[in-house]
């Protein structure tokens, strides 16, 4: 039995940097006896309303998992499905995320993807680059354990340049992955009810909130969100000091 906290936390502001793992896809495609296919573009759409929503929430950036590094384990058919999503959503989009100030970011690795696809989300970042109303960062053939490999990798090859020395420290390997300029990122959410990572944002996820909807991604959109922004609201967040006053527990855990 542990004791409550001797008084409610007040009420934190933001969040200011949400990421998603959009799942469920799959499960809710299956449930209606569709292709998977189906579950893939319905995701699209939700990412759209969920991006439409996210001002007027309050939130400045969104980070999104589009594709994992292991996500190349799925039969080719899917795989190609979903790199042909990138392809629609960024023809169908790219004009109106320019327009409305978003400021598109693709983490993740470059090296394996399609070259279209490579020009695509070059041509996606160079021409939002300047905008800064709101930031969409989509992980795409992103792994967390690869990013922070990558950073250190980055460190290394610049000592051995000569253009930096050691010893490594977390800001300075924090400036190397692929997330460095975007706001701390203050709670993950997952959808579909799984409650793990899956190797998504692994050094951001220190301090973030998590939270575990159970929505599969195709019928998410601005009410889920909301419900988010209420949740993390209702959170004490404490980077490992005490923001509130707190009753120490009636057992000690070991
Ligand atoms: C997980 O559902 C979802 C994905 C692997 C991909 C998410 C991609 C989209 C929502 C498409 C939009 C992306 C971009 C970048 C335009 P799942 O297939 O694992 O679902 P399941 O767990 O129910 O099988």
């Amino acid at each position: 039995m542990f004791a409550k906290p001797s008084q409610p936390a007040a009420p934190i502001e933001g969040p200011r940097h949400v990421a998603l793992i959009m799942d469920g896809n799959g499960r809710w495609a299956e449930a209606r006896g569709l292709p998977r296919a189906v579950g893939h573009r319905e995701g699209v759409q939700a990412l759209k309303r969920t991006v439409q929503a996210a001002p007027d929430l309050g939130i400045g950036c969104l980070t999104v998992f589009g594709f994992s590094t292991e996500n190349w384990r799925r039969p080719a058919e899917e795989v190609s499905d979903l790199m042909g999503l990138v392809r629609s959503y960024v023809a169908s989009d790219l004009k109106r995320l320019e327009r409305e100030g978003v400021k598109v970011r693709v983490l993740g690795r470059r090296t394996g993807l399609p070259a279209d696809i490579e020009a695509i989300i070059e041509r996606a970042e160079k021409s939002t680059a300047h905008n800064d109303k709101f930031i969409l960062q989509v992980a795409f053939n992103y792994g967390g354990r690869a990013d922070i490999v990558d950073a250190a990798q980055r460190h290394v090859d610049l000592v051995l340049a000569g253009k930096a020395t050691g010893p490594l420290d977390e800001e300075t390997l924090g400036l190397g992955l692929s997330t460095a300029g975007a706001p701390p990122v203050d709670v993950i959410v997952r959808t579909s009810g799984e409650q793990r990572l899956s190797n998504f944002l692994l050094w951001e996820a220190a301090y973030a909130e998590l939270v575990y909807q159970n929505v599969l991604w195709p019928d998410y959109g601005p009410e889920a969100l909301a419900d988010v922004v209420l949740q993390y609201r209702n959170r004490d967040r404490r980077f490992g000091g005490r923001a509130t006053p707190y009753a120490a527990p009636a057992l000690a855990v070991g």
